[in-house]
C-alpha cells in the first residue's frame, strides 16, 4: 500500500516538474530574436545611450520600434549603459508601460480609470474582450489587436475612452468600439 503511494506521489512530482520545464522552454522559445530584431535593437540602443539617464529613453525607443522590450535585449543594453541585467529587469517590470511580450499589429488600451468606470466602462470591457474572444495582454488569433488596460487616457471628460494604436477616442460605446476594431482591422 505504502509503495503505491509513494508511486503515486513521485508520479504527481515528475508532473510538476514537467510541467516546468515544458513551460520554461516555451518561454525561451519565444524570446529568441532574429538577427533583424537583434541590429535593430542595437541601433536604437547606440542613438539613446549617451542621453543623460539613457535606459528609459533606449526602453522607450526599443518598444516603440519592436512593439516590446524582449528580455534576450537585457545583456546587451545592460551592457552598453554599464548596468546589471538586474537593474534592466527591475525597471521594465516597474514600468507597466513596458511591455515583455509581442503584440499585435494594433493595440487597442480601454480606460479603466475612475472617470471612466463611472461611464460604463466596465461593460463595454466585457463587451470588447467577448467580441474579440480575448483577455488583457492577449493577441487576438489572426494576431491583428492586443488588448491593455490603461489608467486614465486624459480623455476623461469624453469617458469611456480607449486609444487604438496612438488614436484617441470618446464617449465609446458598442457600435463605435466595433467601427474602431473595424477600420484597424482593414487597415492591417
Ligand atoms: S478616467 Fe478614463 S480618460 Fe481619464
Amino acid at each position: 500500500m505504502r509503495f503505491f503511494a509513494f508511486n503515486k506521489l513521485l508520479i504527481r512530482y515528475m508532473i510538476t516538474w514537467l510541467t516546468l520545464i515544458i513551460k520554461r522552454l516555451g518561454n525561451v522559445l519565444t524570446t529568441v530574436l532574429t538577427s533583424q530584431e537583434k541590429a535593430r535593437i542595437d541601433a536604437q540602443i547606440q542613438a539613446h545611450q549617451h542621453m543623460p539617464g539613457a535606459l528609459l529613453p533606449v526602453l522607450h525607443a526599443i518598444q516603440n520600434d519592436l512593439g516590446y522590450v524582449p528580455e534576450e535585449a537585457y545583456p546587451q543594453i545592460a551592457h552598453a549603459l554599464a548596468l546589471s541585467v538586474a537593474e534592466v529587469h527591475g525597471v521594465v517590470t516597474f514600468y507597466h508601460h513596458f511591455r515583455r511580450h509581442p503584440v499585435g499589429k494594433h493595440v487597442l488600451q480601454i480606460c479603466r480609470a475612475e472617470s471612466c468606470q463611472a461611464m460604463g466602462a466596465e461593460q463595454l470591457e466585457s463587451h470588447i474582450k467577448s467580441t474579440l474572444g480575448i483577455d488583457y495582454h492577449q493577441t487576438t488569433a489572426d494576431g491583428a489587436i492586443t488588448l491593455e488596460p490603461v489608467y486614465c487616457l486624459g480623455n476623461c471628460a469624453c469617458s469611456p475612452a480607449v486609444l487604438m494604436d496612438e488614436e484617441l477616442y470618446g464617449r465609446v460605446d458598442s457600435q463605435k468600439i466595433a467601427e474602431i476594431i473595424h477600420e484597424a482591422r482593414a487597415a492591417s
